[in-house]
């Protein structure tokens, strides 16, 4: 399966998975089709270390951001910090961030929601958009997105079609991977077909979420194909065309500028 011209706009290439090959696969990317990648940060460390990628690969980009799962024990300093990350080069958004009440053992929500908010308002006093994180808490995910208005993308769309209809409302992205192929996906399914082409992102979120036939195993950029394929055939049209479309609407919300090149 070859494409080009492969936005991933959601990874994790900082991940311990990928530390015994990282340069080697990170190297190969270009000549499986991937142009641009936008790396995730977690909290600051992984940050700090999405923007390092950032400065070493040319088709990389750097969000800088602290998970709801990690939004417990910061420093003090912790917006200072994340606001110098963000005034480096090659950094595109505020990510990921949000809400996440999947597990009971998660942060208290109240701190996550403080954590959140704090975010959402960093970005838009940056002129930054927000890669949104929501497991499980979208009602009080919209909530906040509505009182603050964002720019940005909800990331690994896991809500029905209703909120996805109150998120193209707000003028935001839907960010869509490889859980569009899994054996049992409903409700992804019905929000890949009405996403408006000019509304749809292409994402990994490896090392997780790779797409069938790799499900369970590790994720990487390449394997967008297999995404872009299943989401084409969804929704009636051509893989490549689609993979274009998501290129200039990534590009469009990262860097400014539909046609962008990584320079
Ligand atoms: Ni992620």
């Amino acid at each position: 399966m070859q494409y080009v011209n492969i936005f991933d706009s959601h990874a994790h290439y900082d991940d311990a998975a990928f530390d015994e090959d990282r340069e080697q696969l990170l190297a190969a990317l270009p000549g499986a089709g991937v142009r641009l990648v936008v790396n995730c940060g977690a909290d600051l460390a992984s940050s700090r270390k999405a923007a390092a990628l950032a400065r070493e690969y040319p088709y990389f980009y750097a969000a800088a951001g602290i998970h709801p799962e990690e939004a417990h024990d910061l420093p003090e300093d912790w917006e200072d910090e994340l606001k110098a990350l963000l005034s480096q080069p090659r950094e595109v958004a505020v990510g990921e961030i949000g809400l996440d009440y999947h597990f009971d053992e998660n942060p208290p929500r109240e701190a996550q929601r403080d954590v959140f908010q704090k975010q959402i308002i960093l970005a838009n006093s940056l002129g930054l958009p927000v890669i949104i994180h929501d497991r499980d808490a979208h009602g009080d995910t919209m909530e906040l997105l509505q009182k603050h208005r964002p720019r940005g993308v909800v990331h690994c769309f896991s809500g029905s079609v209703e909120m996805a209809k109150e998120v193209l409302r707000l003028g935001m992205y839907i960010g869509l991977g490889g859980a569009v192929t899994f054996k049992n996906a409903r409700v992804p399914v019905e929000v890949a077909k009405m996403v408006p082409p000019d509304r749809l992102l292409l994402e990994t979120d490896c090392p997780y979420m790779a797409p069938v036939p790799f499900r369970g195993k590790r994720n990487d950029s390449s394997l967008i194909a297999y995404t872009a394929a299943r989401i084409a055939e969804i929704r009636g049209e051509d893989a490549q065309e689609l993979i274009d479309c998501a290129f200039r609407n990534a590009s469009r919300l990262f860097l400014g500028n539909e046609n962008a090149t990584g320079d």
